[in-house]
C-alpha cells in the first residue's frame, strides 16, 4: 500500500509539474482539469502515506498534520490563483503553490520513510 502510493506521489507529482508549467506556458491550456484532477490524486497518495505516521506509537504527528493541512492549502491556492489580478500577488501565489505541492510531496515521503525504518527495526528486533 505504501509502495504504491510513495510511486503515485513521486510520478503524480513529477508529471503535475511538467503539466502544471505546460498549461501557464500556455502549451497545454485544455489540461487544466487533467493537472487538478491528478493533483488530487497526489494529495491523496501523500495523505496515505502520513495516515500511518499519524497512528502509529512513536509516530510524528506534526508531520501527518503537515501532509494534511498542505494538501488543504494546495487545491485552494491553485484555484484561486487563476482569479488574482496579474501582477506581484500573482507571482505570490504561484510561487506558493508549488512549494505548497513540493512540501507536501517531501513531507508525504518522509512519513514514509520513517515507517520503513521502524518497521526495520521493530523487525531486526524479533528476529
Ligand atoms: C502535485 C501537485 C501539484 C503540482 C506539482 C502543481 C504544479 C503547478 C505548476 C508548476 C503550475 C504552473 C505555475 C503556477 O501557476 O504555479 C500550476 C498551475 C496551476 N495549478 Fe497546480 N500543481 C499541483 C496540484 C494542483 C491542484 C491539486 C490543483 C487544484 C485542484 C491545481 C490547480 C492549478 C491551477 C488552476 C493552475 C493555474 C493554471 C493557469 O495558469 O491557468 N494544482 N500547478
Amino acid at each position: 500500500m505504501g509502495r504504491v502510493a510513495s510511486i503515485v506521489l513521486r510520478v503524480g507529482a513529477a508529471v503535475n509539474l511538467i503539466l502544471g508549467v505546460a498549461v501557464w506556458a500556455g502549451w497545454a491550456e485544455s489540461m487544466v482539469m487533467v493537472h487538478m484532477a491528478l493533483g488530487l490524486v497526489v494529495i491523496v497518495a501523500a495523505w496515505t502515506l502520513a495516515l500511518p505516521e499519524a497512528t502509529a506509537p512513536g509516530g510524528n504527528r506534526a508531520l501527518a498534520a503537515a501532509a494534511v493541512v498542505l494538501g488543504l492549502v494546495l487545491p485552494v491556492i491553485g484555484v484561486l490563483q487563476t482569479s488574482v489580478e496579474p501582477g506581484p500577488a500573482t507571482w505570490a501565489m504561484r510561487t506558493l503553490h508549488v512549494l505548497t505541492a513540493l512540501g507536501m510531496a517531501g513531507v508525504g515521503e518522509a512519513a514514509f520513510a520513517r515507517r520503513r525504518r521502524a518497521a526495520t527495526v521493530t523487525t531486526a528486533m524479533t528476529s
